[in-house]
């Protein structure tokens, strides 16, 4: 069975101990749930993939506990310096040239390792009590959305793995990512922090954008635009006089099988992975999405669930 562990003393002491022993414990980050393991530990690290159902080819994130151990696990460039002095802790992952003490199962075999510090207490008491960075995948089955609290991490992972550490993620949506490894900078996947943001501090270029969908139980619709509210609602009312059952989610709409998760970018983010969940275990025919056109890191979430269903209104 999987250990339900607090995050007071006795619980992250727990953890730790597992963590040493070489298994797996989820928890949360900032961002969304974590599954963490000794990143410098092989076999626990290959069990990471195994479990999450992932391609050995795919690199993890290597989370750290403080600024100075980047350095110990890979070169730091000055756009590196610079984006950790602003951004670490928090949802900003850098991707560095590796040095040999990063196993290369933890990058998929690639010479890059993604290093990020999580702004969140119990992943950094974690690693402090361990000593050692710990991977910070997110802790769903590869191509799921990424759980926002533990029940998403059981319904996905369950006994797969050793212990969850139960507490908060606040922002709601990942990290952004970019290789710091070429100039200029390059971002690999839009996330929580904005590109706008980012190049206050250093000169960036976007990288195409990433391909894959996540695996969803229903067709997925997303409606932009000044229209948007209204489209989705004309929408689904349709679906549903030729019988076809509908979620929504949307920013404000309120209503039977609606699902509202707010105008704002924080609260946007903060429930839109909850809500999809919520809205699949509805068992609908479809859901259609009131997109958030303003956040890149979200367009980049919603192209994945809804495919060439993106509709500007
Ligand atoms: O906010 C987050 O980053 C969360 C929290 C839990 O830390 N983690 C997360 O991990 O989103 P994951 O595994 O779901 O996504 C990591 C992404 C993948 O798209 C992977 O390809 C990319 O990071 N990545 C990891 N190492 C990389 C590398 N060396 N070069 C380029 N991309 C890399
Ligand atoms: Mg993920």
């Amino acid at each position: 069975m999987v250990e339900i562990l607090k995050s007071n003393g006795k619980g992250i002491k727990r953890a730790v101990e597992i963590l040493a022993s070489g298994g797996l414990v989820a928890f949360p980050t900032e961002t969304v749930y974590g599954l963490g393991c000794d990143a410098l530990n092989e076999r626990a690290v290959w069990k990471v993939f195994e479990i999450k159902k992932r391609p050995l080819s795919k690199p993890l994130i290597v989370g750290v506990s403080s600024k100075d151990e980047v350095y110990s696990l890979a070169e730091v460039p000055e756009d590196a310096e610079k984006l950790i002095d602003a951004f670490f802790p928090g949802p900003l992952t850098i991707v560095l040239r590796k040095k040999s003490s990063v196993p290369d199962i933890v990058t998929g075999g690639g010479s890059k390792v993604a290093v990020r510090m999580p702004d969140h207490e119990i992943p950094l008491k974690l690693m402090k009590g361990l000593g050692n960075p710990i991977v910070v995948p997110s802790a769903n089955i590869s191509g799921r959305p990424s759980p926002m609290t533990y029940r998403h991490v059981i319904e996905d992972l369950g006994d797969n793995i050793e212990a969850i550490v139960v507490g908060e993620c606040s922002v709601g949506i990942e990290s952004t990512i970019v290789d710091v490894t070429e100039k200029p900078a390059r971002v690999v996947r839009t996330g929580a922090i904005g590109l706008a943001e980012l190049k206050k501090h250093v000169d960036l270029i976007v990288g195409k954008e990433r391909e894959g969908t996540y695996h969803i139980s229903c067709p997925v619709y997303v409606f932009i635009g000044r229209r948007a509210e209204e489209k989705v609602r004309e929408f689904a009312e349709k679906a549903r006089s030729r019988g076809l059952s509908v979620a929504i989610i949307a920013k404000k709409l309120e209503g039977e099988n609606v699902i509202t998760i707010g105008s704002s970018p924080e609260e946007y983010t903060s429930n839109l992975f909850s809500a999809i969940r919520k809205a699949e275990s509805m068992r609908p025919n479809l859901i259609v999405i009131e997109g958030l056109e303003e956040h890149e890191g979200v367009m980049d979430r919603l192209k994945k669930l809804a495919g060439e269903r993106i509709f500007r209104t």
